[in-house]
């Protein structure tokens, strides 16, 4: 682990994106289970909300204002360059797990990262249905409402449960996860496909799943689960074990100790 920054501006950092997952996932709170515009985006099942857009134009907006300087990259389109002045960027899911929200299913998040010149120092995750607030800062350890987290002991891969994703593409694309799946689900004890990579992540870090792994995500699903599994004392790498892209193509996220029987079955597939 690296060296905290007790730097005042990070501490700033954490807070206001604190409030803004707060706020932001007061949105989605309240528009759940409520009737919604609903759109599609690359194919049929790539769904965006109105909530998405709400969500995003909270957060993008409050961002102008309290931070004018600093960059922006937001999945629906809320990016900004920022000021050569600021190192810092803020990566923003607005709604991640957007499918379960259109279809009432209780698993969505906020996922915000901050990355400063270009490394993410603060990560927060808030699930609003559940009232829990997830955060990180390198070098910091991780957190779940104020209280320190960590991941899993389990080393016993057949013993694990993990969870994995499918790309939006799976309809169209041959690389679609299907033979890792059909694989590591005769490994282990269990897997789940929850629809939300940030809370994937989450879990994790927190130790109610042992590992996840899913490729074709983007740099807005990662930013903060990567740094809150680190945190937490797992490990995140690509499917080959060398650094994970943070564009998000490729993520192996664990509590360590299962790591490389995963990354071996992964490379059976
Ligand atoms: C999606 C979710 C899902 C993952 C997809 C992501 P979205 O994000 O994280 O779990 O499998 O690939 O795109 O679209 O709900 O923000
Ligand atoms: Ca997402
Ligand atoms: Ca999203």
């Amino acid at each position: 682990m690296s060296e905290p920054s007790d730097s005042r501006e990070e501490l700033e950092i954490l807070a206001l994106a604190r409030h803004l997952a707060r706020g932001a996932g007061g949105i989605l709170r309240d528009r759940y289970e409520t009737p919604l515009a609903v759109d599609t985006k690359s194919s049929r099942n790539d769904l965006v909300t109105e909530v998405d857009r709400a969500s995003e134009a909270f957060l993008v907006d409050t961002l102008r204002r309290e931070r004018p300087g600093d960059a922006v990259l937001a999945e629906e389109g809320g990016a900004r360059a920022g000021e050569a002045a600021s190192r810092w960027r803020w990566v923003i899911d607005p709604l991640d797990g957007t499918t379960n929200f259109a279809h009432g299913y209780p698993r969505f998040c906020v996922s915000i990262g901050v990355e400063h010149r270009g490394e993410v120092r603060v990560a927060v995750v808030y699930e609003p249905l559940r009232d829990e607030l997830f955060e990180a800062r390198r070098g910091a350890g991780a957190t779940r409402n104020g209280e320190a987290i960590r991941v899993s002991s389990a080393d016993t891969f057949d013993d694990a449960l993990v969870a994995t994703g499918f790309a939006y593409d799976i309809r169209e694309s041959e690389d679609d996860n299907r033979a890792a799946f059909s694989r590591v689900v005769k490994a282990v004890r269990g897997i789940r496909r929850a629809g939300s990579a940030a809370l994937d992540c989450c879990s994790v870090a927190c130790g109610r799943l042992d590992g996840y792994w899913e490729h074709k995500l983007k740099a807005w699903d990662v930013a903060a689960g990567h740094l809150l599994v680190e945190e937490a004392g797992g490990r995140v790498s690509d499917y080959r074990g060398g650094p994970a892209p943070p564009s998000g193509a490729e993520i192996v996220a664990t509590n360590g100790a299962i790591h490389n029987a995963l990354l071996a079955v992964l490379a059976d597939a």
